[in-house]
C-alpha cells in the first residue's frame, strides 16, 4: 500500500498536517509520500492511496476520518486521474506536480525529467532560440511575449555576465500557478532556468518571490541545493563543462515588484521603482547587464517543449496561442483550483462546467480574469475562448490566467472602486497618471455612488488619461477593470442600460 498526502500551502491551510499526525498515529512506519497539489483545491487536504489498482482519493479529508478510510469504511472518489476535474485537463506544465516526491530527483528523472536539458545540451544556441520560436510558447506572466524571441535579444547582445531571473512574484488576485509548480515540482522551473542559461550563455539565475510564499522558497532553496549536488547545475552542467547555477531572493510583497524593472530593482537591493524602458532588461537588465526575465510558467514550460520537441507542444492551441494554459479558477467559485488545459476552451466552460459554477450556489454575475488589472466579463462574454488575441478584442486580458468569479450579490461599482484603490495603495509613484489619477478614481467613483451622474464622464476621462499617460500597466491597466464594470453593468454606476440589439 502507497499512500500519498498533499503537502502544498493550500493543503496546509486547509488542514494536511492535521491528517499527516492522525495517519502516522494510524499506520506507524508505512511511509507516507507528501506531494504537491494536484490542483484540485475545493478537495484538500487530499489523500490517496494505491493499493495496487492505482491511485484512488479521499477529500477534503479530516483527521477523524483516517481510521474508516483505512479501514474501507468510507468509500474513495474513484481514481484520481479519473476524477473530471483532472480528466479533461492537458497537463504538460503540471505533468508531474501532485504526483512524485517534489524533491525527490530520481523520481523527477523517472518522470521525464531532465530529458529536455539532456537534449539541449546537444544544440547550438541558435538551434534551442529555433526549438523556443517553434513551439509558440508566450509568457505567461502577463504580456504575452514570444519567449523565443525574448531569449534571441539576450542570446545576440555582447556582455562578460548575463542572467536569468525567474519572476515569480505572482501578485495577480486568484492566482497559484507559480507557487504550485515551486512546491510541488521545484526541479522542473530548475531545468527550464538551466536551458535558458545554456542557451542565452547566461551562467547565472535567480528566482524572485515574495515573504509571503515561506513553504515555495523553502522547496525550491532545498531543491537547488540538492540539484548542485547531484550536477544538474554548478560549474559543470550534467558534466557538459557548461556553468549555470542560481538562488533564490525574496522581497518584501509589493504587487509593482511584479513589474519586471521594478523587480530588478528590487533584487538589486533598491526600492521596487519602475525603470523607463528602453533600455529593455534583455539588454541592460540586472545590474546593467543582458538578462532574461520569465514567469515561473513560462520557464517551467521550457523543460516539456524540449522533451517531446516545440511540434508537439505547438500542436495543442488556438491560433497564435500555442500550447497550453494553466487557468487558475478562484473566488467565488465551486470547484477552485487549476485546470491545465490547451488554448481555446470558452471561458463559460470554464465557470460553469470545469468550475461548477458557484459556490454560494447563486447565479455567476461576472469574472475577472487577470489578475486586479484585467477586465470583468459579464455572461454576455461567455463564448470567448481562452486565447490572447480572443480576449484582446473583447478589451480584456488573460495576464497569468487566474479567474475569479463573482456571484450576483457582487457591487460592481464597489469593485471598479476598489482597482481603483488598489493602485493608489500599489503605485510605485514614479509617474503622475498612476499616482495621482488613482487617488482621483477613487474620489470620483465616491461621487458616483453618491448619485453624481455627470462623474461617470470625469471617470472615462480620467481612465483615457491613466491608459496613455503611465509609465507601466500598473496605472496603464487599471481603466481596464473599471471600465468594464461600468460597460457591462451601466446601472450600477447610475445610468441607463441601453437594450441590446
Ligand atoms: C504591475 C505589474 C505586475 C506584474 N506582476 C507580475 C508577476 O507577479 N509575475 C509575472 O510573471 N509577471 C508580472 N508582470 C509582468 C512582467 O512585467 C513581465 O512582463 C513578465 O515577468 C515577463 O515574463 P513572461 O514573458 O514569461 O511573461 C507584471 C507587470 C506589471 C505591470
Ligand atoms: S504606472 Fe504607476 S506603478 Fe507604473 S510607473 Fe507609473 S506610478 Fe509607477
Amino acid at each position: 500500500m502507497k499512500v500519498y498526502l498533499s503537502q502544498d500551502a493550500a493543503a496546509k491551510a486547509l488542514g494536511s498536517e492535521a491528517v499527516a499526525a492522525a495517519l502516522k498515529e494510524a499506520l506507524g512506519d508505512t511511509p507516507v509520500t507528501r506531494v504537491g497539489s494536484r490542483g484540485m483545491v475545493w478537495l484538500e487536504p487530499l489523500l490517496e492511496i494505491d493499493r495496487g489498482q492505482g491511485r484512488e482519493a479521499w477529500g477534503p479529508v479530516a483527521p477523524g476520518d483516517i481510521p474508516a478510510i483505512l479501514a474501507g469504511d468510507i468509500p474513495s472518489l474513484g481514481l484520481t486521474e479519473e476524477i473530471p476535474f483532472l480528466a479533461k485537463q492537458t497537463r504538460l506544465t503540471f505533468q508531474r506536480c501532485g504526483i512524485i516526491d517534489p524533491l525527490d530527483l530520481a523520481q523527477y528523472e523517472a518522470h521525464g525529467g531532465l530529458a529536455g536539458l539532456r537534449r539541449a545540451l546537444g544544440l547550438s544556441g541558435e538551434q534551442m532560440i529555433d526549438e523556443m520560436k517553434a513551439s509558440g510558447l508566450r509568457g505567461r506572466g502577463g504580456a504575452g511575449f514570444p519567449t523565443g524571441i525574448k531569449w534571441d535579444t539576450v542570446r545576440m547582445a555582447h556582455a562578460d555576465q548575463k542572467y536569468i531571473v525567474c519572476n515569480a512574484d505572482e501578485g495577480d488576485s486568484g492566482t497559484f500557478a507559480d507557487r504550485m509548480i515551486m512546491e510541488g515540482d521545484p526541479f522542473c522551473l530548475i531545468e527550464g532556468m538551466a536551458i535558458a542559461g545554456l542557451c542565452t550563455s547566461a551562467t547565472q539565475g535567480y528566482v524572485y518571490t515574495r515573504s509571503e510564499y515561506p513553504d515555495a522558497v523553502a522547496v525550491m532553496r532545498r531543491a537547488i541545493e540538492l540539484a548542485r549536488a547531484a550536477g544538474v547545475l554548478g560549474g559543470d552542467v550534467l558534466g557538459s563543462g557548461r556553468a549555470f547555477d542560481m538562488e533564490v531572493r525574496v522581497g518584501a510583497g509589493a504587487y509593482v515588484c511584479g513589474e519586471e524593472t521594478s523587480l530588478l530593482n528590487s533584487l538589486e537591493g533598491k526600492r521596487g521603482v519602475v525603470r523607463a524602458k528602453p533600455p529593455l532588461p534583455a539588454l541592460e537588465g540586472f545590474l546593467g547587464r543582458p538578462t532574461v526575465v520569465n514567469n515561473v510558467i513560462s520557464l517551467a514550460t521550457v523543460p516539456v517543449i524540449f522533451e517531446k520537441g516545440a511540434a508537439y507542444y505547438a500542436d495543442f492551441g488556438l491560433g497564435r496561442s500555442r500550447g497550453t494554459i494553466p487557468v487558475q479558477i478562484a473566488g467565488n467559485v465551486k470547484h477552485g483550483g487549476l485546470f491545465e488545459t490547451a488554448f481555446g476552451m470558452s471561458l463559460g466552460e470554464l465557470v460553469e462546467e470545469i468550475g461548477g459554477g458557484t459556490a454560494s450556489g447563486r447565479p455567476v454575475k461576472a469574472v475577472q480574469i487577470g489578475g486586479p488589472l484585467g477586465a470583468y466579463f459579464g455572461r454576455e462574454k461567455f463564448d470567448t475562448p481562452f486565447g490572447y488575441e480572443e480576449f484582446d478584442g473583447q478589451g480584456g486580458l488573460i495576464g497569468h490566467a487566474g479567474v475569479v468569479v463573482f456571484d450576483d450579490s457582487a457591487d460592481m461599482l464597489g469593485m471598479a472602486r476598489f482597482a481603483m484603490e488598489f493602485c493608489a495603495v500599489e503605485s510605485c509613484g514614479k509617474c503622475t497618471p498612476c499616482r495621482i489619477g488613482a487617488v482621483r478614481g477613487v474620489e470620483t467613483l465616491d461621487r458616483i455612488k453618491a448619485g453624481d451622474g455627470a462623474a461617470v464622464e470625469v471617470l472615462t476621462d480620467l481612465c483615457e488619461v491613466m491608459k496613455d499617460g503611465s509609465l507601466c500597466a500598473l496605472g496603464g491597466f487599471t481603466p481596464y477593470p473599471v471600465l468594464s464594470a461600468l460597460e457591462a453593468f451601466p446601472e450600477e454606476f447610475g445610468q441607463v442600460k441601453e437594450a441590446a440589439e
